[in-house]
């Protein structure tokens, strides 16, 4: 929200004229909100500040009081105000993908609040595979951004998260979203969502911030070798994009109940998807039903028109934006075109009304249209509530709870603190807390960096290894000499922004410049046990430190957030057992060597060689699966109760009854009354407690080139040693077993399904 401003009447006497000047000044009184009926009792009256009327009611009542212009205002993300109905200025634009943070311009630092929590980077936190997590993440960040907005400083409206499929391993933007598979993509956005959005009195026409499920769709090429995302052609097949690119948007939609959808720069098999009526007002508001608005990124209708070239006037982009269903525009395209694409006759005011209408809805949900919002739930809300003693041991819980323990030699980790007197720290992103936030970040409310974090545990010395963090330069004296004396060695190396981010893609895998050399040369001195503790989005290929006997353990850490520091010294002396597990395949650089970036293709092409991507098709080495993660104690899986078989339910005239079929339709009525349960025991069987996310996959028939494997679903549980625990899974043949075939639709495939949790297999016929 922007600082109030208010008109005033300034006149002064000149030469017996009566000067009078009317400008904006700024208010020293309260701001104004839009239908504060407290001090504006005039407003009572108008139907859309009534709060006993449904919201298509207020919505309509204000969309018919507005002039066309004033209209125009609304399609923007900083939207007009309209000073004779009460209505202040409202900034769209507020970000909070792993906390509050400063990418958007609603969200304002300053002296009051002038710092919010901030968690791991998504792609950390899904290597958790704890869906609590992930929801309670949601729910911190907006009692954060309530208490915020209160007092004037953040948005209501949040174009987080950030979900799009992590399809090839040097996409720049990896870091930002949950993974590489679709089932837990879907599932972390949908209950980060629920986090942001639901109300804890439980009413669902209301929302305590708006989310918003981005990009949309098959968006994950930044910038490669030349290739851009404001013009890039994402070429996906109908197979790829129904069982890859859309499904987690779905269950955004249908499970989170998202209120806002963001279209993405890109094109997908040559039309721009901002501009696409079919996957706009088709699938998301047709087909998925979604009530809230869908936004631009920010300005895909400027890409559409200056890089794409696809229309000849700048009002014909406008048109075809706002007639593929877009709501809302980051930027200001809409304002400046779409009086002149209704003048041309290219866009109806009806769809001018029908945008709005959606950004008004959403607008109504969030209470802006309620008056004061500290008089509204959530009203007592203030700097207390922003970085309190909780949400910070959440910060550094999630870090924890996501850190993956790569490799553990023996005897390595983790280290104890009556052994291990001396440590040597060693690398650029030990001592540099701010790359430990990753990008779309806000201010930390404060930084636990890893030399912070370990020094607190262990006389701890300090040498950067690298110039900095490309490294071109090894400082290999100091670091060879304080790693030769210390009990042990700790390396955290890796990258940061500058190798990896929003509109910058990685060309390789392997660590920047001559990390790799510095941390065998450090190992090769070393006199006890050599973490590599690697700060970095994206996989590296490592294979060095995996195959050197003296590198004795390899930690990834994701970018973990402000708590990070401490949440890896939890780790390294053994105060948390790691439980985390990789939420997206580790390559070799050789994969970066012969796969085009550019190619979407999800499944393999053996007549080329092309090996696929992502551990659902890809044929090709890998440094770690998806999903590999140690422990420091064991856990064993044993099946309590699973059936062998599953019947699906089809009419009396189903062809399929008579001839014999591969694979049915997945319709609803066929899988009604053939949902399952399968019923796990898991026994922590080491000498530790900890946690363990079960994951359970299947392995349908090979039919319609479905994937290998994938992913049913996921639960997380916490085991002392010897105690166990049984996990039920819910499996919906139509929802969790199906396969997409070439055309794009759900098929069930008949015969043998295997359903596979670690090692444990388990066989299940669906017959008809
Ligand atoms: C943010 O706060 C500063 C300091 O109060 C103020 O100058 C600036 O205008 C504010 N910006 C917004 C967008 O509210
Ligand atoms: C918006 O607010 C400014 C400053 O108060 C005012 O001058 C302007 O007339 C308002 N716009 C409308 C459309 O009411
Ligand atoms: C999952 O996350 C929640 C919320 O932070 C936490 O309370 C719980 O202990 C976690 N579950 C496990 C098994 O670690
Ligand atoms: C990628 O690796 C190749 C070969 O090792 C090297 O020549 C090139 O400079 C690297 N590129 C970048 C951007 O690091």
């Amino acid at each position: 929200m922007e600082k109030p401003m208010a008109s005033v009447l300034l006149c002064s006497l000149f030469l017996s004229h009566f000067l009078c000047i009317i400008g904006p000044v700024q208010s020293q009184t309260a701001p104004v909100y839009a239908c504060d009926t407290v001090k504006n009792p005039g407003l009572k009256s108008l139907p859309f500040c009534n709060q006993r009327l449904d919201v298509k009611t207020r919505v309509a009542d204000l969309v018919k009081r507005l002039t066309l212009p004033e209209k125009i205002t609304f399609l923007v993300n900083t939207a007009g105000n309209v000073s004779r109905l009460g209505i202040p200025t409202y900034e769209w634009w507020s970000e909070a993908l792993h906390g509050l943070s400063y990418t958007g311009p609603g969200v304002n630092f300053t002296g009051v609040v002038p710092a919010a929590t901030s968690f791991p980077q998504p792609l950390l936190t899904a290597a958790s595979f704890n869906e609590t997590l992930f929801h309670t993440i949601g729910k911190v960040i907006s009692t954060e951004a309530r208490a915020m907005h209160n007092y004037g400083l953040a948005g209501l409206t949040y174009w987080s998260p950030n979900m799009n499929i992590f399809r090839d391993p040097r996409w720049g933007r990896g870091q930002e979203v949950p993974g590489e598979d679709p089932t837990l993509t879907g599932k972390y956005a949908a209950a980060f969502v629920r986090g942001l959005q639901e109300r804890d009195d439980g009413n669902k026409e209301k929302l305590k911030v708006a989310a918003c499920c981005k990009h949309y769709t098959a968006y994950d090429v930044d910038d490669w070798k030349g290739y851009q995302r404001y013009n890039f052609n994402s070429v996906v097949t109908a197979q790829d994009m129904a069982d890859t690119y859309q499904p987690p948007f779905e269950y955004c939609i249908r499970e989170g109940k998202v209120a806002s959808v963001m279209c993405s720069y890109n094109q997908v098999n040559g039309k721009p998807v901002c501009g696409d009526y079919s996957i706009l007002a088709g699938v998301i508001r047709g087909q998925w039903n979604l009530n809230g608005y869908i936004v631009t990124d920010c300005d895909s209708f400027n890409a559409m028109y200056n890089y794409q070239h696809l229309t000849k006037t700048p009002e014909e982009t406008a048109a075809l934006g706002l007639n593929a269903g877009v709501d809302l525009n980051c930027g200001p395209f809409l304002a400046k075109y779409t009086q002149g694409a209704i003048d041309k006759g290219l866009v109806k005011v009806s769809e001018v009304d029908r945008a709005i209408s959606n950004n008004f809805a959403t607008l109504m949900r969030v209470g802006f249209f309620d008056g004061d919002p500290r008089q509204q739930l959530y009203g007592k809300l203030g700097p207390k509530d922003v970085c309190s003693p909780a949400h910070q041991e959440l910060a550094r819980e999630a870090a924890r709870e996501g850190i993956v323990l790569l490799k553990n030699t023996a005897g390595s980790l983790p280290l104890s603190r009556a052994a291990i007197k001396s440590l040597a720290l060693i690398g650029p992103n030990a001592n540099n807390p701010y790359t430990m936030l990753g990008n779309y970040e806000g201010k930390p409310c404060k930084y636990t960096s890893p030399i912070q974090g370990l020094s607190a545990l262990v006389a701890t010395n300090y040498s950067p290894g690298c110039d900095n963090i490309k490294c071109a330069t090894a400082l290999l004296d100091d670091a060879k000499k304080i790693a030769a004396t210390a009990d042990a060695v700790v390396l955290v190396m890796g990258s940061d922004q500058s190798i990896e981010t929003e509109a910058r893609d990685r060309v390789n895998l392997t660590l920047p410049g001559q990390q790799s050399y510095v941390v065998s040369e450090v190992a090769k001195v070393a006199k006890g046990p050599v973490i590599l503790v690697l700060m970095c989005g994206a996989g590296m290929d490592v294979s060095f430190a995996v195959k050197d006997p003296k590198v004795t353990s390899i930690l990834w850490a994701g970018f973990p957030g402000e708590a990070g520091g401490g949440a890896i010294a939890d780790v390294i002396f053994g105060y948390h057992n790691p439980s985390g597990r990789l939420p997206n395949t580790w390559y070799p650089q050789s994969f970066a060597d012969s796969v085009s970036m550019i190619d979407m293709r999800m499944r393999p092409d053996p007549k080329t060689g092309y090996p696929g991507r992502t551990y659902r098709f890809y044929t090709g080495p890998t440094l770690f699966k998806f999903g590999y993660g140690l422990s420091y104690t064991k856990f064993r899986h044993s099946i309590v109760q699973a059936q062998d078989s599953v019947s699906l339910a089809l009419d009396q005239g189903h062809p399929c009854r008579s001839t014999k079929c591969e694979s049915v339709d997945a319709a609803e009525q066929t899988c009604a009354s053939s949902a399952l349960d399968i019923h796990l025991n898991v026994k922590n069987v080491g000498t530790v407690s900890g946690g363990h996310s079960v994951l359970l996959f299947s392995s349908p028939p090979a039919l319609h080139n479905a994937p290998r494997k994938q992913l049913v679903g996921f639960q997380k549980v916490r085991l002392s040693p010897n105690e166990d625990e049984v996990v039920v899974f819910n499996v919906d043949v139509c929802k969790h077993l199906s396969v997409v075939d070439e055309a794009g639709n759900r098929k069930v495939a008949l015969g043998l399904h295997v359903l596979h949790i670690g090692h444990l297999k388990h066989s299940l016929t669906v017959e008809i």
